[in-house]
């Protein structure tokens, strides 16, 4: 099962999961489609090892996917454990985000055999060193900065790139760092604004343009998060909206013409990078060896370069944030 927001490389997860299980355990698989609303619905659909040809490479999941609580409330569950055993299946692998695993957590203690596969562009799942389709997504962003370089300099302009990342600013750090920003905003620390105008006015003396990256869930000192204001299945508010602030603000403080890119969901899709395939791939080779021995309960995590298996509980609820020492070397560059 895939589930939450897709991301590069669930092809590449969902294809070693089944080539795992089948050529190598002789288990037989199936596939839940939509996330955990297709177990919901019992949309349960055979997978032998010729469905997943040719799909390493591609984007999205050919599995679908959903943002779907089981837990939501007592029936809802009851009903999800109830086709797990009409589909007889004896153990679920389910590649997804923070909510998804922690929903998975939650049924596991309602005695549902499940391990986890975490994924998410934004990289932050506690518990592991890295999810796949982080790196795609940074490669896309760092793309963009390198593009907009060129008409940023021509015009003498300050870019704004705005880039997803809801609670942590991974994407925002590890792409400005790549693409040399001259500052980057990130949720972790709240920014002055006449710091900002401070040190791009400053800048302007000499360079003349600046390219500015700042993550979706970025904050302003004392103020809250910019949102779309519609809400996601989970009640969420959407994200999105803090780059066309921050530009308004910019200008009218400095007087420095400014632009915004907002790169959207172009970061969640496209061609998996190869560290997304490659991590995706031993991640979805290890999940199914976990399940071989029982690791019920357990998601799969890369912790210094090795791939082991954690707690579902070490992840619940929480989120792994960008670490000082990152940050500090992204602010060397700054200015
Ligand atoms: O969780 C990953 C993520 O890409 C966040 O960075 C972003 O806020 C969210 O998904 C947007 O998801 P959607 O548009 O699917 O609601």
């Amino acid at each position: 099962m895939t589930s939450g927001g897709d991301c590069p490389g669930l092809n590449a997860a969902i294809r070693a999961v089944v080539r795992t299980a089948n050529n190598r355990f002789g288990y037989e698989t199936v596939g839940i489609r939509n996330g955990w609303k297709g177990l919901h619905d019992g949309d349960v659909i055979p997978m032998p090892s010729k469905s997943v040809g040719g799909i390493l490479n591609r984007g999205g999941t050919i599995l679908g996917t959903s943002r779907f609580n089981p837990v939501h409330d007592p029936d809802t569950l009851a009903h999800c454990l109830e086709n797990i055993a009409l589909h007889r299946l004896d153990g679920i692998i389910v590649i997804g985000g923070d909510g998804s695993l922690s929903a998975g957590y939650e049924l596991s203690k309602h005695g549902a055999k499940i391990i986890g596969i975490p994924k998410t562009i934004d990289n932050d799942i506690t518990g592991t060193d890295a999810t796949f389709g982080f790196y795609t997504a940074v490669q896309t962003v760092t793309n963009a900065i390198d593009s907009l370089h060129a008409t940023a300099e021509s015009h003498h302009r300050i870019m704004i790139i705005e880039t997803m990342g809801r609670n942590s600013g991974w994407i925002a750090v590890t792409a400005g760092i790549a693409g040399g920003a001259d500052l980057i905003l990130i949720p972790e620390r709240p920014f002055s604004w006449e710091k900002v105008c401070q040190q791009l006015v400053t800048r302007h003396e000499i360079k003349r343009f600046s390219i500015v990256v700042v993550a979706e869930g970025a904050i302003a000192e004392g103020e809250g998060i910019v949102t779309s204001g519609q809400l996601d299945n989970f009640g969420r508010p959407v994200y999105g909206g803090i780059g066309y602030r921050v530009a308004r603000e910019i200008e009218e403080r400095t007087g420095i013409s400014t632009r915004v890119t907002a790169l959207g969901h172009v970061q969640r899709s496209g061609t998996p990078v190869a560290e997304d395939r490659l991590l995706a791939t031993q991640m979805g080779v290890h999940a199914v060896e976990a399940a071989s021995q029982g690791q019920w309960g357990h998601f799969v995590a890369l912790r210094d370069g090795h791939l082991r298996t954690v707690s579902l509980s070490e992840m619940k609820g929480k989120t792994r944030y960008v670490d000082d020492r990152m940050y500090e070397i992204a602010e060397i560059f700054f200015g």
